[in-house]
């Protein structure tokens, strides 16, 4: 992503490539085939592998640059969805389920860490929820009593939250969460499944996906994995046409990292109760010459493909860090991310149908970090027939309420935000260089790029995973879907699934769609 001001940079984590395994020449037989190599498909393979099962993990892109590469790393039980929405949708063992499989989550990286030596920074911190100005207290009171249920350990009021330089007035306290740098985090990772003997290959993209005992999946212009066991990790599934897209929606989220003097925040997390809401955190920053922190902002979520207005956006999000936070410098970093958020609040984990043996994660909303490791742990039971206390809570198969969700960044308003924008149509010479735009011509809409040499590339605007028009993302250069948030890069490539194709391509003159 090109930064706004051209001066910012597009992730908070400065990293080394990941050295993935070499690409196999010929077709692999194995026991597990886990497509997508992001934090979940990697917690998988981890304990899959160290259980001694022969495990390949393929990813379209290179290792630790999707998804995982952009989140900001909070592991906490404060999940998108309040407890007593929990609670009201899937009852109070639900709720509590769902909270202690998060904590679980927690406590199984934070030994994985320690087991595997891996350098990641991980930390035990605290985090607060506190009510957005103007705002009465009784979201709060209602979440103190259903988390309080739910077995939230040690969760208590505060008069404020400690030591910030704002007054965030009474909060919930959550103590004993963690952050953790999640590409170190994904090396480790990485490393020790190879060292246990699994394979995860980059720039191998799933083409074709045929679940079956054994079930097969196609690698773009590679080899063919047979698999007793295949994971589709890709954050939403990119093998089904329709079934679990109908119950979730994509979020994009935006995110903003300031400078601040070193130790003038406490390293925390932070949630307030805003429309759309905030999410903050501190991370030490390390690079030669830097005597200073860096503080982690997110927020102004809407739905993938409605919007493309990212630097304003940003921009409401410098606003409120600085009205709160007068200790900032500079705005360093500028990105944003997806999300897939279920309609009841949780993900759905485990076989997608009845006897298949191919297993589905997805919904993970703003816990992708956690729901990798809940994940994990529960494939790894069912695969070795361990009973797992989460899997009829996360079960794709469970009844799912079928209205849009409305994630807690976006519950009580911004209706504006629920509409598509007006697609405006353009003509091919006003796009300027490097930008794209959608451009009608005879009934037909094309997806145009002009690159900064001049040159355009034009592809069909109809998403491959079922038709709708894609729109232009100048914040991200990319094409997005509105309809199940697929995501195509400049040049028509599949980056985000459901759609599993690239956009096609239109030779000059073509008018057939
Ligand atoms: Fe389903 Fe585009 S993501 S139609």
């Amino acid at each position: 992503m090109r930064s706004a001001s051209g001066r910012t940079r597009s992730s908070w984590m400065q990293e080394p490539a990941i050295v993935s395994s070499g690409r196999p020449r010929h077709d692999l037989r194995t026991e597990i085939c886990i497509i997508g190599a992001g934090i979940t498909g990697l917690s998988i393979a981890y304990l899959a592998a160290r259980e001694g099962r022969r495990v390949v993990v393929i990813d379209s892109g290179t290792i630790g640059d999707g998804e995982t590469a952009r989140t900001t790393a909070h592991l906490t039980q404060v999940l998108d969805r309040r407890y007593y929405e929990l609670e009201r949708l899937h009852g109070a063992r639900g709720a509590k389920l769902a909270a202690q499989s998060h904590a679980a989550a927690i406590e199984r990286m934070e030994s994985i860490v320690r087991q595997e030596q891996i350098p990641c920074g991980f930390k035990r911190a605290s985090a607060y929820l506190f009510t957005s100005r103007g705002q009465s207290g009784e979201e709060l009171e209602r979440e103190f009593v259903a988390a309080r249920r739910a077995g939230i350990q040690g969760l208590e009021w505060l008069a404020r939250a400690p030591a910030l330089p704002f007054e965030t007035g009474r909060c919930l306290h959550f103590p004993n969460q963690a952050q953790v740098h999640p590409v170190r985090y994904l090396r480790g990772l990485v490393e020790a499944i190879q060292r246990n003997g699994g394979l995860v290959v980059a720039r191998a993209h799933a083409s074709k996906v045929s679940p079956g005992r054994p079930g097969q999946v196609t690698v773009k212009d590679g080899p063919t994995i047979v698999a007793d066991e295949i994971v589709v990790a890709t954050n939403t599934p990119v093998h089904s046409r329709l079934a679990m897209h109908a119950k979730q929606a994509a979020y994009r989220t935006f995110v903003i990292g300031l400078a601040i003097p070193r130790g003038s925040v406490p390293e925390a997390l932070y949630y307030d109760t805003h429309t759309p809401y905030h999410y903050v955190r501190v991370q030490q920053r390390e690079s030669p010459g830097s005597n200073g922190d860096l503080l982690i902002v997110g927020g102004e979520d809407h739905p993938t493909g409605m919007r493309d207005d990212a630097t304003m956006r940003w921009g409401s999000l410098e606003r409120w860090t600085r009205e709160r936070f007068p200790m900032c410098r500079e705005v360093t970093h500028r990105w944003s991310g997806q999300v897939f958020e279920s309609h009841d609040g949780l993900a759905s984990i485990g076989r997608d149908g009845k006897g298949s043996h191919l297993s589905i994660i997805t919904g993970a909303a703003g816990s992708g970090m956690t729901y990798g490791m809940v994940a994990a742990t529960l494939l790894t039971d069912m695969w070795s027939g361990r009973k797992n206390p989460y899997a009829a809570l996360y079960d794709p198969a469970r009844k799912v309420r079928k209205r849009r969700p409305e994630p807690a960044s976006l519950a009580g308003g911004s209706d504006h935000d629920s509409d598509p924008a007006p697609t405006k149509a353009r003509t091919l010479a006003s796009i300027p260089r490097g930008e794209g735009a959608i451009v009608r011509r005879s009934g037909h809409a094309y997806a145009v790029y002009r690159n900064e040499e001049g040159g355009v590339s034009r592809h069909s605007a109809k998403c491959t995973h079922l038709g709708c028009d894609v729109v232009w993302n100048s914040a991200e250069k990319s094409w997005d879907c509105p309809c199940h948030g697929s995501r195509f890069d400049r040049h028509g490539k599949v980056v985000t699934g459901p759609a599993i194709d690239d956009l096609r391509p239109v030779s000059r003159g073509s008018r057939k769609r």
